[in-house]
């Protein structure tokens, strides 16, 4: 096989060293994102299971941790649909995690075409080759503020922002693909994602680490989070269980937390006191928007903007029941523990 990069590596006998290894040969999965958080840790996760994993990164990405782990590379670009030619071949289960999600600065259009046209072409490449299930990889953000919580997987589409509209759109691009051309798909929506390796919550770990933290409005904002290792548990489900074509699920933790339980619980595992003083939170999203607006056309990543501020701003609470009831998708990790396990790493790795 070959791409138009012209960079296919495939790490020859892996293939026949993990089915001798584990005495169990399993399925060829492809999983993309595997170089970021949430894919990096479904991936490591998949070659404990026995499965063959074959990896789309992008050609400037570092992959030794991935190759060590005895992944198959392909090199690739969801918006270059010439690159992903042939990843799909011979694959049971494609997991798509990547997505365009923590850019800023950047125009709207990237958000497109990498959350829907690139979700399109690896699409097509899966129908291409017969998979079996395409599992997708989507996020409650859809939803957007919650208006009457906890929500559930069919309530209405409510995006807030181009990222959130960005991806609606691929999942209902992937719902298009489950009725007119029968992908076997299922689609899973993660709530906020924490654990080592995340850097998405580390400044709120920072600020209270530094006693610069600031609560902006009234801090009784509904937020709900999943730690790591329950939503890959929730992922894998998505990829084995039978029957579920076309069902949508959202993964998150047991139970949903106000923003100021949220940072009181850091405040506790890091030992620090919390400032009761709070600010009022419009003046933060109009800076926000400011600086959006004045970024934008630089490609500069803003150092405030609205999507971020707006986690001090709108509820966002879910129902996790349907994917406990059809999936058994059952949290292990309490919030607490999560965040005790996610503050160890970021001692260890000296960012607090
Ligand atoms: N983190 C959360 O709290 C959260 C919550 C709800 C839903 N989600 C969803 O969960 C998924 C994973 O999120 P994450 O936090 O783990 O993201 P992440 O760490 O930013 O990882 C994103 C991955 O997507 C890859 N990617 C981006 N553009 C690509 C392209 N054009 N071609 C190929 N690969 C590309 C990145 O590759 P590079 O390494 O080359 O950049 C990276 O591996 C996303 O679909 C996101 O929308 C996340």
């Amino acid at each position: 096989m070959q791409n138009t990069f012209g960079k296919l590596e495939v790490y020859q006998g892996i293939e026949i060293l993990q089915g001798d290894m584990t005495g169990n040969m399993k399925k060829k999965v492809l999983v993309t994102g595997a170089t970021g958080f949430t894919g990096g840790h479904f991936a490591h996760r998949l070659i404990k299971e026995g499965y063959m994993v074959r990896v789309l990164a992008r050609p400037e990405e570092d992959v030794k941790n991935l190759v060590a782990a005895g992944m198959e590379i392909v090199r690739g670009d969801l918006t270059n649909p010439d690159s992903l030619k042939g990843t799909a071949e011979g694959v049971h289960t494609v997991y798509h995690i990547a997505a365009a999600f923590r850019e800023e600065g950047v125009p709207k259009q990237f958000f497109w075409d990498v959350n829907v046209k690139g979700t399109q072409h690896l699409m097509d490449e899966a129908l291409k080759s017969g998979v079996k299930r395409f599992v997708h990889c989507s996020t409650v953000g859809v939803q957007g503020e919650i208006k009457h919580p906890p929500a559930k997987e069919d309530d209405p589409y409510n995006p807030g922002d181009h990222y959130q509209a960005s991806k609606m759109e691929g999942e209902l691009l992937v719902l298009e693909y489950i009725q007119k051309k029968n992908l076997p798909a299922v689609i899973f929506r993660p709530v906020g994602i924490h654990g080592p390796g995340d850097m998405r919550f580390l400044k709120f770990f920072k600020y209270i680490q530094n006693g610069k933290f600031h609560m902006f409005g009234s801090g009784q904002v509904l937020y709900h989070l999943t730690y790591i290792d329950d939503l890959v548990n929730g992922i894998l489900l998505c990829g084995t269980v039978q029957g579920i074509e076309g069902e949508i699920f959202t993964l998150g933790g047991e139970g949903n937390t106000t923003l100021s339980d949220f940072v009181e619980t850091i405040a506790k595992i890091l030992n620090k006191p919390l400032s009761k003083i709070h600010y009022p939170v419009w003046p933060l999203w109009v800076a926000g928007a400011f600086f959006e607006a004045v970024c934008r056309p630089f490609r500069i990543h803003p150092p405030i903007y609205r999507r971020r501020v707006e986690i001090f701003m709108k509820d966002r609470a879910f129902d996790i029941s349907k994917a406990k009831r059809i999936l058994g998708y059952q949290p292990k990790v309490s919030l607490e523990e999560g965040l005790k396990r996610t503050a160890a790493w970021y001692m260890e790795q000296k960012m607090i």
